[in-house]
């Protein structure tokens, strides 16, 4: 077993299905996350293996002090940061992207966002992107933890879908060419039902944006 998928012995199975793997290992899907009526979210591998673009660029010029990427994939922001000279960690549980994030050259941990962190109450900034605002299939909860893991006055930039959606949803990674991983939860929720969500754990909107039809808010920690 490898330093990595040791580091990754607490963590969630349910990213591992083999279909991710396949796709983190090429960089190719298709793959979608399938709900149980049959409903297919696409999952964008191609951009998340591809390097950061001018969307992600703007996110990532909001960036105040030390960043966390929360479910960093194969790590195209941690690597971006890491090219600018900024402080950036990536989390995620699963194993190959780790790997991939790590070699990509940006730095990252297996580690589930529910884990115990390095830097506790001291990351300035904190992202869920790429639909991370998903994670645990609870959105209210993740972002009560994530107002553990950000400094005093920290920020948080959430991408949400660009659809008025509000949903919690059973789901599984399918490549649609018979590779189905286990079910686990999910949500998808919209900007005013991110910030709904984050008022509720601590957090108030200070900004929203869109660009290259993804749709973003930022957060701000009271205290
Ligand atoms: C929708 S994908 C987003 C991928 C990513 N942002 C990228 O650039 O490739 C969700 C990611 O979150 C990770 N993940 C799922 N649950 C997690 C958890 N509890 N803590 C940290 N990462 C998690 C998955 O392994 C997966 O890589």
């Amino acid at each position: 077993m490898s330093t990595v998928d040791s580091a990754c012995g607490r963590a969630s199975v349910a990213w591992r299905a083999d279909p991710y793997t396949d796709a983190l290992r090429t960089g190719r899907g298709p793959l979608f996350l399938r709900r149980h009526d049959g409903w297919l979210l696409p999952l964008e591998v191609e951009r998340w293996c591809d390097q950061a673009d001018s969307a992600d660029m703007a996110v990532l010029r909001r960036c105040e002090g030390p960043v966390l990427d929360i479910g960093c994939g194969p790590g195209r922001l941690v690597a971006a940061l890491a090219a600018h000279g900024s402080r950036a960690l990536g989390i995620d549980v699963h194993p190959a992207a780790v790997a991939r994030a790590v070699h990509s050259g940006g730095s990252a941990l297996c580690r589930s966002v529910f884990d115990g962190l390095p830097g506790e109450g001291r990351w300035g900034t904190a992202l869920l992107l790429d639909g991370n605002i998903g994670i645990g299939g609870a959105p209210e909860a993740l972002l009560r933890r994530v107002a553990e893991i950000t400094a005093p006055r920290g920020l948080l930039l959430v991408e949400g879908a660009c659809a008025d959606v509000d949903e919690r949803v059973e789901v599984r990674v399918d490549d649609t060419r018979g590779g189905l991983g286990a079910t686990f939860p999910w949500a998808r929720a919209g900007i005013s039902a991110v910030e709904r969500h984050g008022r509720a754990a601590g957090w108030t909107a200070v900004e929203e944006w869109s660009t290259e039809e993804r749709c973003f808010v930022a957060l701000r920690r009271a205290n």
